[in-house]
């Protein structure tokens, strides 16, 4: 029996500021040029990724219970404050001498694809996409070894936007069970299921060329920048490994995103980046 979103859930958009007047290494991760050009991948689609992911979901707002409403709105915000600071963090980027313009350029030709497809397919791709978002952002709290050796405020803003994607991970998804409920059981997971798998495949594809682009500009290329981004990947510390499982668990029966309750790793996120947060009052100055 799929379990719901907890009833003493709350969205609370944190609005913090990272990594602003200070500089960041180019290998900021560890010095490692993998592990880097991930996370340097991964930001650079976030502006326009997440503007997709609220346009989606805002338009099914209308007419949902007012707890789901409230939800889309704490949703909303706190994924355009994530974006302003992903702006800042893709700044630091290419203020290090990465060229990021054939990564924008794909994002660019993938969302292009999603204009004069029924709203439906866009709640649907992004139902898929916070899924993955959740998974990523589950393992990267609650494994150390992802961010060991990171920047200090490069890490705080990522363990601040995955604890906020954890707790915002049913928002997309009830939305999406909101919006098709009238449709057979069937169809709906047959449509929510290929759209995971294509979602899936764009996903690995996109952050793999993404990763070879950033690598080929710091002279990595050919078997060695494959080999690296793999063992990356499924050797260590094995990001698309430790996925698998909650990956799978999409699929079956009964699905919910907070099937599995993993709020213990917000809290632990915040302990972790509070001593990275910089007061209010230090950027006024
Ligand atoms: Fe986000
Ligand atoms: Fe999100």
């Amino acid at each position: 029996m799929a379990k719901a979103t907890p009833a003493d859930l709350t969205i609370v958009p944190r609005d913090l500021r990272f990594g602003r007047g200070t500089q960041m290494r180019r290998w900021w991760l560890n010095d490692d040029p993998f592990a880097t050009a991930f996370y340097n991948a991964l930001s650079v689609t976030f502006p326009k990724g997440e503007g997709f992911f609220v346009d989606s979901v805002r338009n099914f707002r209308e007419g949902t219970p007012p707890r789901l409403h409230g939800e889309i709105q704490a949703f909303i915000k706190q994924e355009v404050i994530h974006t302003r600071e992903h702006v800042a963090f893709n700044r630091h980027v290419t203020d290090q001498g990465y060229d990021v313009t054939l990564l924008d350029q794909r994002i660019d030709a993938a969302l292009a694809l999603t204009k004069g497809r029924p709203p439906i397919a866009s709640l649907a791709a992004t139902m898929a996409l916070e899924h993955f978002t959740a998974m990523l952002a589950h393992q990267l709290i609650a494994n150390p070894r992802h961010l060991a050796g990171a920047d200090e405020q490069a890490a705080a803003l990522w363990r601040w936007h995955s604890s906020e994607e954890i707790e915002h991970k049913g928002v997309a998804y009830d939305t999406w069970l909101h919006a098709t409920r009238d449709w057979p059981r069937r169809r709906r997971w047959t449509v929510k299921s290929l759209v995971m798998l294509g979602t899936t495949l764009k996903f690995f594809a996109g952050r793999y060329t993404g990763m070879l682009e950033l690598l080929r500009q710091d002279g990595i290329t050919g078997a060695r920048a494959h080999r690296g981004i793999l063992w990356y990947a499924l050797g260590r510390p094995g990001m698309a490994r430790k996925i698998l499982g909650a990956w799978i668990a999409f699929f079956l029966p009964g699905f919910h995103p907070w099937n599995h309750d993993d709020r213990n790793l917000i809290a632990l996120a915040e302990s972790d980046y509070a001593a990275a947060i910089q007061p209010r009052a230090a950027l006024a100055a």
